[in-house]
């Protein structure tokens, strides 16, 4: 595997192979086995939005693995005082192993990947967040034992996280529905595909989406970059919410994720969030793992 620029990239034999490795990683760092496979190596980390999951578990798992990882954040470098992509790009790649970058624009990632010549990992866009769904996968993998099959429902806003789950989820076999308002979809282009697997709805109905779902996620109302939308975006996204009545349709095992970070009494309840807590720390954990899987597949 050459980068991590979005799953749609990836076969599922890619995404099953990276939770394979994620789960094996896991087990060596409980077991206290040391794994430096990207010893002397370093990835130059760099963040034009903030972060404290991505940033922590991308630094520790490069350290874990033996190598180093840089934090360059937009305020610091001079990609933010207007130096271009395509020469940030050149530059890394005579220093660095990897480059991870958690920016707005997709296509910013994809032009790292083309003018730099060194793999790139992309660390959350306004398009997608593929290292998150990797982790939930693993989490849900853990937890359901299976992931072919299961009934997997995101309620709120259309956004980079509804995107990449909906691609995760369903290349691994999962049944997908979103619950968002009309004029929050994900993005038209993924929606296509999406409908082309026959495994996938969405709609404005919660109720109808959360039935017997195994796996109930959602996240914020409002992305990092939208700041200023928050009050328009409170009023489209009210009742869009994990609470007991969506956990009621659900199936009585039902998991319940959240990428983190959240925004309780928003878009899901504090009832409901601390019930689940475990499960959505779990994920949070599996973030170190499931990285440091992409790390070693991608740079190793
Ligand atoms: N879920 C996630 O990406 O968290 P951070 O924004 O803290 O990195
Ligand atoms: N949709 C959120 C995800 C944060 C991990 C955002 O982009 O801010």
């Amino acid at each position: 595997m050459k980068h991590l620029l979005k799953l749609s990239d990836l076969t599922p034999e890619e995404i099953i192979g990276i939770l394979n490795l994620a789960d094996q990683l896991k087990y060596e760092k409980k077991h206290g086995i040391a794994h430096p496979r990207l010893a002397g190596k370093t990835l130059g980390m760099i963040f034009t939005k903030s972060s404290t999951r991505t940033r922590v578990s991308f630094e520790v798992g490069m350290y874990e693995l033996g190598g180093l990882g840089l934090f360059l954040s937009n305020r610091d470098i001079q990609l933010g005082r207007g130096e271009p992509i395509r020469d940030t790009a050149r530059v890394l790649s005579r220093y660095c192993d990897g480059i991870m970058i958690r920016t707005f624009d997709q296509s910013d990632v994809e032009d790292l990947a083309k003018y730099g010549s060194i793999p790139v990992i992309n660390g959350l866009t306004d398009y997608a967040h593929p290292c998150q769904v990797l982790a939930d996968l693993m989490t849900i993998r853990e937890h359901k034992g299976a992931l072919k099959g299961l009934n997997f429902c995101f309620v709120g806003d259309g956004n980079n996280m509804a995107n990449s789950l909906i691609v995760g989820c369903l290349k691994v076999g999962m049944n997908v529905s979103i619950a968002c308002p009309d004029a929050y979809r994900p993005d038209a282009q993924i929606m296509a595909w999406a409908e082309s697997t026959g495994r996938f709805t969405v709609t404005h109905d919660i109720p109808a989406a959360a039935r017997d779902a195994d796996v109930l996620y959602t996240d914020v109302w409002a992305s990092m970059g939208q700041e200023d939308e928050a009050a328009v975006r409170r009023a489209a996204f009210a009742g869009y919410q994990i609470n007991d009545d969506v956990m009621a349709v659900a199936k009585p095992d039902a998991m319940v994720l959240h990428c983190l970070p959240a925004h309780r009494e928003e878009e899901i309840t504090e009832k409901v969030f601390e019930a689940h807590a475990n499960e959505i720390f779990d994920e949070a954990e599996n973030r170190l793992h499931a990285q440091k899987a992409v790390l070693v597949k991608t740079m190793g």
